[in-house]
Formats: structure tokens, sequence, C-alpha cells
């Protein structure tokens, strides 16, 4: 049996319980992981919390089944997109990974079915697909925090077209997301601007990026900064999208993880995962094998139901700087 940290109802981190499943052994394509560390990130708790309370009516309806149900009848959904662990059963025709290999592996799904997610768990059966493997020097708490930044970081930074020579604002430069942002633009030889709050000056300084700080004179520090007109915007805080259009960046290289009205208005990208790869995580973990790239993590909290609560609470306060990582001993 599989111990897993799932919900029930929506709601704020007290829907939050452990349960346990019993998984099969892998079919076709399927591998079975045992997990050593899972990152969590906003979207969770923006998932437990109702963002597809709309979509659960209708699932209601359409399942008579379902009508009735009230507490414990209730299946128990999974929480959690990322995870790192070794594999420990591979099925038939799986031939990216071993038995006893790390891997790094990524949960995805549908945004209207919840049904894949699940990291927070002490075993993942999931597609072959989903998962990478782990670089021996990437240890397994980075590893585990990776799959959703990485992925998200790279497809935006491909939406934009971030290159050599470009002067980048990055919202949320300090973030989960925004912080593997800007060392891959940095990586590539751009400047980067980071806003964030002055607690964070420092950090963004030690990355290599120019920090300015949210807040009443944001755009003049931003003009004051920039050693040329800034040419890209990639906004991992929402709501920037206003902000560039001022500084003159074309609406094509302003890409935002959140969406917003604005987006539409100034032309705007809504991107992240949506234009990221599974090969994306392989390749920022080869970056932090090599040195190029680190991943910041925030605090690692035990798989323990009341923890995880924690851990969530903290996410949800919005300054966490990094990733935070629920890990498995
Ligand atoms: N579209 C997608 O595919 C996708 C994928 C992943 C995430 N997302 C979304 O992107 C957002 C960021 O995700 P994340 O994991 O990077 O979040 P996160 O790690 O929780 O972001 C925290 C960061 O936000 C910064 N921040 C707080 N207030 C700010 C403000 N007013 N202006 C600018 N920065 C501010 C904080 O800096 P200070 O501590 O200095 O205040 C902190 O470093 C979330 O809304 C998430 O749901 C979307």
């Amino acid at each position: 049996m599989a111990r897993m940290i799932g919900y029930r109802h929506f709601g704020g981190v007290d829907v939050l319980e452990e349960g346990s499943v019993s998984l099969p052994a892998p079919a076709e394509g399927q591998v079975l992981v045992s997990v050593r560390a899972a990152g969590i990130n906003p979207v969770d708790y923006k998932l437990f919390g109702g963002l597809t309370r709309p979509l659960e009516v209708i699932r209601t309806i359409v399942h008579p089944s379902r009508w009735f149900a009230r507490g414990k009848e209730r299946p128990l959904r999974g929480v959690g997109q990322d995870f790192a662990g070794v594999v420990t059963a591979v099925g038939p025709s799986v031939n990216n990974v071993c038995v006893g290999d790390e891997v790094i592996g990524l949960l995805r799904a549908a945004p209207w079915s919840a049904r894949e997610y699940g990291a927070l768990a002490t075993d993942i059966l999931t597609s072959a697909t989903n998962v990478v493997p782990k670089p021996a020097s990437v240890s397994f708490d980075v590893a585990g925090g990776l799959g959703v930044a990485a992925q998200t970081a790279m497809g935006a930074m491909r939406s934009v077209k971030a290159d050599a020579g470009d002067i980048i604002v990055v919202a949320a430069a300090a973030g989960g997301v925004g912080g593997l942002v800007t060392q891959l633009a940095l990586a590539r030889s751009a400047t980067v601007i980071g806003i964030a709050g002055p607690s964070n000056a420092d950090y963004l300084r030690s990355l290599g990026a120019i920090p300015v700080s949210y807040g009443e004179s944001l755009e003049q520090q931003i003009r004051d900064a920039a050693p040329s007109p800034v040419t890209a915007f990639i906004d991992c805080f929402g709501g920037y999208a206003s902000l560039a259009h001022r500084l003159g960046v074309p609406g094509e290289r302003v890409g935002t993880l959140v969406p917003t009205p604005a987006i539409a208005l100034r032309r705007a990208r809504f991107t992240g995962g949506r234009d990221g790869k599974i090969a994306d995580i392989a390749t920022v973990a080869g970056l932090i094998d090599r040195g190029t790239v680190n991943l910041t993590i925030a605090g690692t909290y035990p798989f323990d139901v009341e923890q995880v609560r924690a851990a969530y609470t903290e996410l949800m306060g919005g300054h966490v700087r990094g990733k935070i990582v629920i890990t498995i001993p």
C-alpha cells in the first residue's frame, strides 16, 4: 500500500488528509517509483482550494454514484505534481529507465481532470514518459522540486524567445519559477532585471541579476536600471502586463504565467507549462549538474499531514525564495 496526502472536499489546508492506495504492478509503458522528495506548487492549493469546482459540479451530475456521497465516501484526490525517487518496477516496453534508477518526475493532467495529480505519496505509478533520469550530483530535495518550475521556466523562455543580448525583466524573480527563469536568462547572456521585495535584493544580486523592488516607483527603478530599452518581460507573479506595455516591450515578447484580462489587451502571452516539455526537466537538471543553475530550497518538511499543511501555509504566504519540498526518508 502507498501512503498519500489528498483531499475529498475543496477548502483550505485543513481539507488535506492522509490515506492509502493499493497500486497494481506497472502496465505497458508504466513505472513504479518510490518517492524520496516531492515539491509543492501554488497550483496545488489553487486546486484543493476549488479552482475546478465548476467542473466538479458537472462531474457529479454525470456520475449518479456521487450524488449522495458524503465524507469518506468521496474519492481521495491526490495533491502535487513534482517528485523525485527511485524506480522499483517497470512495465513492458519501458526503455528510458530501469529498476534502481534515480528519476525526476512530473505528473501531468488535463486542466479539467485532477486525476493524474498526486505526487505527495510514498509510491507513484505513472507513465514512463513522465520521468527523466536524475543526475547523481543533484540531490533528491532539489530534484523533487524541479518538475513544474523547470518545465514552466523553459516554456516561458521559449515563448518570449529570450536570448543573448536581451534586457529581460522577470517578476517574482526570487520565486520557484522566477529564480530559474532569472538564471536561465543569465546563462544565455541576457541582462536580467529582477522584481522582488527588498529582502531579496542581495539574493538576486548573488544570482547576477539587477534587483528592483515592487511598489510605487517600480517603473522608474526599471528605467534607471536598464542599460538600454527592455526587450522582453517574463511575469511570474501576474498583473505586470500593463507595466511591460508602458516599458515599450512588444506583446509577443511579454510572457505571463498567470492569466489576467490585461494579457489580451496588451497582446501578451499566457505561457509556462503549456510551452514546456518533459525534456526541459532533464535540460535544467543537466545545468544544475554542471553548476550553471541552482535551485534554491527554501525549506523541507517531512511527509506527515500536519507538516504538509504547514508547508502549504508557508507557500500561500507568497514570499518563498525558491522551492519548498516534502521529504520521505
Ligand atoms: N502557467 C503555468 O504553467 C504556471 C506554472 C507554474 C506556476 N504558475 C503560477 O505562477 C505563479 C508563481 O509560481 P511560483 O511557484 O514561482 O510561486 P512562488 O515561488 O510562490 O512565488 C513567490 C515569489 O513571489 C514574489 N512576490 C510576492 N509578491 C510580489 C509582487 N507584488 N510582485 C512581484 N513578486 C512578488 C516573492 O518575492 P518576495 O518574497 O521578495 O516578495 C516570492 O519570491 C503562481 O501564481 C503559480 O500558480 C503558472
